[in-house]
């Protein structure tokens, strides 16, 4: 898809409540449970790395070039103490040196694996506001809480089930506004691995601009495999996937731009390989280069599953913007 006509796709008007239904069900109980696995870890330990260096000068994104973590070692040979950035390293961002507290909304949460990973860099007496509409990704989340304490004993993290467009959504389950969220309330708005899921791309991105404070940033990371599909009225019914393949890092820098951010930037932030069952590598790809991925890749057994998978190489797209 170019890139005018991705932009142009965000601009028809989607029935994001239609979906809903959708997405809401793709976290299972049973999928919840299952969501946290080696490859999940290496992509969150790598976005932790890519949002604590974050840059929201005019600067292009760092770019990895090499291909992140070795996929024939236990957790790709990436441990959380030896490939996580060290507090006081240079490429840490002045936020998360910063002395003041921030306000940090993490937008489509899931199970908090990765402000889990982040919470001992925020600042003392900084809130985390994490929001999903998955009861069941929220449920795993909450059981995490009590290990952010030993992380960061003055760090406040708030969970909240809610849809931010779809009224008719929160009326059905009887789900309030979070007080939480409020315009201008917050210095940082992170967003992993969600976007691709997102019918309104653009309704979404507007509605979290509102929540930003003047001058706070926002960080998309996401899925790109080099081609983008939308499928935007015709959902995946396993996946609620809508838009396989993720989105170019040009595609979203138009949709920042047209939005009315500033120093709009994005790049691929790295490059990595994950094992992936036959049904993810059909609900995430884009539909023509599934069977070629599926012959040339490398195969293994997951004996805890009883599933064959496939070794896929997926890039990573990090895109930084300012209100
Ligand atoms: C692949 S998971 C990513 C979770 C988490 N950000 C992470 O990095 O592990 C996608 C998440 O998006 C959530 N989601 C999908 N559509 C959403 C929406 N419209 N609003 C909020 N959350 C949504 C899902 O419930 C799910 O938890």
């Amino acid at each position: 898809m170019s890139q005018q006509e991705a932009t142009s796709h965000f601009n028809q008007q989607h029935k994001h409540g239609q979906h809903i239904h959708n997405a809401d069900q793709t976290f299972t109980k049973e999928n919840s449970s299952r969501y946290e696995n080696p490859s999940l870890r290496l992509m969150l330990k790598a976005n932790c790395n890519a949002i604590l260096s974050y840059d929201s000068s005019n600067q292009p994104p760092d770019t990895i070039e090499a291909v992140v973590g070795d996929y024939a070692k236990p957790e790709f040979g990436l441990t959380e103490e030896e490939y996580l950035l060290k507090p006081n390293d240079p490429d840490v961002s002045p936020i998360f040196k910063s002395k003041k507290p921030i306000k940090m909304l993490d937008f489509a949460c899931g199970t908090g694996l990765l402000d889990y990973y982040l919470a001992s860099y925020l600042p003392e007496n900084s809130e985390i506001v994490g929001v999903d509409i998955s009861r069941n990704q929220l449920d795993i989340f909450e059981k995490r809480l009590d290990r952010f304490q030993a992380k960061n004993p003055t760090l406040k993290v708030k969970l909240a089930e809610f849809d931010i467009l779809n009224e008719e959504f929160n009326k059905k389950r009887n789900l309030s506004l979070p007080k939480e969220l409020q315009e201008n309330a917050f210095d940082l708005i992170i967003c992993s691995i969600s976007y691709h899921h997102f019918h309104d791309v653009k309704g979404i991105t507007k509605k979290l601009k509102t929540y930003l404070k003047p001058q706070g940033d926002l960080i998309i990371l996401d899925f790109y495999d080099g081609q983008e599909q939308a499928f935007p009225d015709d959902p995946d019914p396993v996946h609620a996937v809508a838009h396989h393949g993720g989105f170019s890092p040009e595609v979203l820098k138009s949709l920042f731009t047209e939005i009315g951010f500033s120093k709009v930037k994005a790049g691929i932030s790295y490059k990595f390989n994950v094992w992936m069952r036959k049904d993810v590598i059909l609900g995430h790809l884009p539909h023509d280069r599934v069977n070629h991925v599926i012959n040339v890749a490398k195969t293994q057994y997951n004996e805890d599953r009883k599933e064959l998978e496939y070794l896929v190489e997926r890039s990573m797209s990090i895109s930084v913007c300012t209100k």
